[in-house]
């Protein structure tokens, strides 16, 4: 590695400084520039010292981990925080994350493992900060096709503008989202003239085959990983292992077995994606409904984020934190999408309370219909194909034109196409 990485220890403890600090003594690529006692030193410290990497105890007297971490975030934006906390709790973690975190490491931890943390939390930066000069002119582009001719012209496939990404994605798991990606895949493809392809992004356990009803036996992306273990920026042999489906899409499927999940690294996937938006109009990804690196680095390459979201209690809580925690990832707002599914269901609960709760707009919503669902379910064909014309096959389509039609960056009230397709489904809208 070239660069090496510049690294402040936080923690009150000074035997816990001085260890830390011997273990990164050891890596070649790391550098302690300094070490604080307490939050407040850790401030004035970062603010000097520009560090690249914060490793930040949680448990500290007068401010503690999460409170110096939010003020870190606004103090010295470019540093990243790894906590450290003798605590693995799962609100520890959220409020870490919530508070900017990026890595979260639960002690005692090995020193491999720490090295680890500091370098992921580190090349993931760098690729953000690299990604965003990128996009940058992609971005004023599509401000100014917003501003004065249809942006929406269809994109000769290869060559040319890249294609847009979709995440489809949820806090919550059973809400929709392999449904979701599969069918709105499937309408843009035939309904809309795209060209499509769907990742399963769900590496442990994919069930996109099972609802296209494809052979396990079939290529996926695991058939990626020795390429994608080289350097390079296409991934050149991906054409090989994209399957082409009968329902007018591309698939790329999720490793045959669980265990071979791992073997998919961020960066990988980043490839992947950017090497398939180069040849497609449109890339979906069907993505898990936990936060890890892989993940993140889906989140982080789309230009939309489809966040599923049901009439449930603990779905409508877990929405509330995805979107703070989008916030801190800097996904602006015409990023995240909101979908609702199942929006009919009547169990006690209105979309106006669930939009109260979130403090934000419900922005689609899919009607819940079990028939054609499961219809479709068993013969392995989506329903938007067997049952076109179903209230949940509209929705679905709209869906896919919104996404398609307009980009994440143009601003909601300025695409003069998305008013019309508020429809009427509630009567506030
Ligand atoms: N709009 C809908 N109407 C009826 N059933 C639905 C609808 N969307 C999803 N389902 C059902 O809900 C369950 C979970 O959907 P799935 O797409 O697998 O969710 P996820 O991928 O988020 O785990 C499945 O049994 C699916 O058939
Ligand atoms: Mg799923």
């Amino acid at each position: 590695m070239a660069d090496t990485i510049r690294v402040l220890i936080v923690d009150d403890i000074p035997e816990t400084r001085d260890h830390l600090t011997k273990l990164l003594g050891f890596e070649s690529d790391i550098d302690v520039v300094g070490s604080a006692a307490s939050g407040a030193e850790a401030i004035t410290l970062a603010t000097a010292m520009t560090p690249d990497v914060v490793l930040m105890d949680i448990n500290m007297p007068d401010m503690d981990g999460i409170a110096a971490t939010e003020l870190l975030a606004r103090a010295v934006p470019t540093a990243s925080v790894v906590m450290m906390s003798v605590q693995g709790e799962a609100d520890y973690l959220r409020r870490s994350m919530l508070a900017g975190a990026r890595e979260f490491l639960v002690k005692p931890f090995s020193s491999d493992e720490l090295t680890a943390s500091i370098r992921q939390v580190y090349s993931r930066e760098r690729e953000k900060v690299s990604l965003m000069a990128a996009a940058a002119p992609a971005a004023s582009a599509a401000a100014q096709a917003a501003a004065g001719t249809p942006s929406g012209a269809p994109k000769g496939s290869g060559g040319g503008e890249p294609g847009i990404v979709v995440a489809v994605f949820s806090p919550k798991g059973g809400v929709g989202r392999t449904t979701v990606a599969v069918n709105m895949a499937v309408a843009a493809a035939t309904e809309l003239g795209k060209k499509v392809v769907l990742i399963d992004g769900s590496f442990q356990f994919g069930d996109v085959g099972v609802l296209l009803n494809l052979n396990p036996k079939n290529k996926s992306i695991a058939d990626l990983v020795p390429e994608l273990e080289q350097a390079g920026n296409d991934v050149e042999s991906i054409d090989t292992f994209v399957i082409n489906h009968s329902a007018g899409i591309r698939v790329l499927l999720a490793p045959p077995s669980p265990e071979m999940a791992e073997l998919i690294t961020p960066s990988g996937i980043k490839r992947i994606i950017e090497t398939l938006r180069k040849t497609h109009d449109l890339v979906v990804v069907d993505c898990t409904a936990f936060f890890n690196d892989t993940t993140l680095a889906i989140l982080d390459s789309a230009d939309t984020i489809l966040t599923m979201l049901s009439l449930e209690i603990t779905s409508i809580k877990n929405m509330r934190l995805f979107l703070e925690v989008a916030d801190q990832l800097g996904y602006e707002g015409g990023k995240v999408r909101l979908v609702l599914n199942r929006a009919d269901s009547a169990l006690g609960i209105r979309v106006a309370d669930v939009e109260h709760s979130i403090g934000r707009k419900v922005d689609d919503t899919i009607v819940s219909d079990g028939r054609s669902v499961v219809y479709a379910l068993n013969r392995g064909v989506p329903f938007f194909l067997s049952n076109r014309e179903a209230q949940v096959s509209q929705d679905i389509l709209r869906l896919a034109k919104a996404v398609t039609g307009e980009r994440a960056h143009v601003a909601a009230g300025a695409d003069p196409r998305k008013a019309p397709q508020k429809k009427s489904l509630f009567a506030w809208r």
